[in-house]
């Protein structure tokens, strides 16, 4: 942590990128991820411009948000000098195949301790962390979970291995934050070389990338609105985006005061809880594949295109406005919920979960 200087604002975008620079990081993910305009998906809806930045596109494993966090994460762990990365994440976890991919890039073995029964049909990212190469174990609870990592690192380091537990690096939601404020500037360079300015920018959040862009309209005086939208109801996330953004500034040496009446989130569009398909998400998946060839996924990114549709049919947003809606990634979960596309939904969807 640097410590904290008073702001003038607005910083300009060079300015920005200093200060991120200033983070140790590695070079992992594909980057400028496209901006594409979907404008067979505006014309079918009678909406606004719509632009998707494509961060489904960064080039490990299948893509995703987490790679450019990972890159800011690993650089931390790799200062340790670590053989072995060892990490405890949800079964079906979008965030633990981008990790194996990152590590193996890094020529790190990878033991992934997942919550949840191993399912009979392995499919998604489950399948996805198999072929990546990761040592791979189930655990019932938190408890166990943490039970299980902690014995596989003592078992590492008396067979003369230097393991890392990845849950015990503090960077998670800063790095994730850092990742989204440069996600932000790629994406008004590439809006500015269309001569155009967002007025809206939609994204599935839990939070931290979502304080990213917070942070980057704040911090450069830009005037769209950040639409976050959740997958999930176990957290309050105007309190947990503000909090990340408030540790971010921390991070960069910027004392600028962020509340939660600046977050704005809808937590609408979850369904029936998190990990499970919602009809509205199902509807958006299908929509974005058969107007734009774009895949989603039914967990995290269907849900937020629900919500950016839902917003253009009740007319919060008109045909003036430019709107980005920035693809999160989390595609292979098309595979493991994979009878909701068949039209044989009464058949159990192999693997369930996210
Ligand atoms: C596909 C996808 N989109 C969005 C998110 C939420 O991102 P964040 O944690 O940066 O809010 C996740 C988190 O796991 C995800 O896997």
């Amino acid at each position: 942590m640097t410590e904290a200087r008073p702001s003038g604002l607005p910083l300009t975008p060079a300015a920005i990128r200093a200060l991120i620079a200033k983070v140790p990081r590695l070079d992992i993910a594909i980057k400028n991820t496209p901006l594409e305009e979907a404008r067979n998906l505006s014309r079918h809806l009678g909406g606004p411009r719509i632009f998707v930045k494509r961060d489904d596109l960064t080039g490990v494993a299948f893509g995703g948000n987490k790679l450019r966090n990972l890159e800011f994460r690993l650089a931390c762990t790799m200062q340790e000098e670590p053989d072995t990365v060892i990490v405890g994440l949800d079964l079906q976890s979008n965030s633990a195949r981008q990790t194996v991919g990152a590590c193996n890039r890094l020529g790190l073995k990878t033991i992934l301790v997942l919550e949840g029964a191993r399912p009979n049909a392995v499919q998604g990212n489950l399948l996805v962390d198999y072929l990546l190469g990761a040592e791979i174990h189930f655990a019932a609870d938190r408890d166990a979970q943490r039970a299980i990592m902690d014995r596989r690192a003592a078992e590492v380091r008396a067979a003369g291995g230097r393991p890392h537990i990845l849950n015990d690096n503090p960077m998670f939601d800063v790095a994730s934050a850092l990742a989204y404020i440069e996600t932000t500037l790629e994406v008004l360079d590439q809006l500015a070389e269309r001569a155009l300015a967002p007025s809206h920018v939609y994204m599935s959040s839990s939070g931290k990338g979502q304080a990213g862009i917070l942070l980057a309209g704040k911090l450069l005086g830009a005037g769209f609105a950040m639409h976050g939208v959740t997958a999930t109801d176990e957290f309050h996330l105007p309190s947990r985006t503000a909090g990340i953004a408030r540790q971010t500034l921390d991070a960069l040496g910027l004392d600028v005061p962020v509340c939660e009446d600046e977050v704005i989130n809808f937590d609408g569009y979850v369904g029936s809880g998190y990990g499970v398909p919602s009809e509205a998400g199902n509807e958006a998946v299908r929509l974005f594949a058969r107007t734009e060839g774009i895949i989603l996924d039914p967990i995290y990114t269907g849900k937020a295109a629900a919500g950016l549709i839902d917003h253009v049919r009740t007319g919060r947003l008109g045909r003036d406005d430019v709107v980005v809606f920035v693809h999160t990634g989390g595609t292979p979960a098309v595979f493991t919920w994979n009878t909701l596309w068949t039209g044989e939904e009464d058949r159990p969807a192999a693997g369930g979960q996210s």
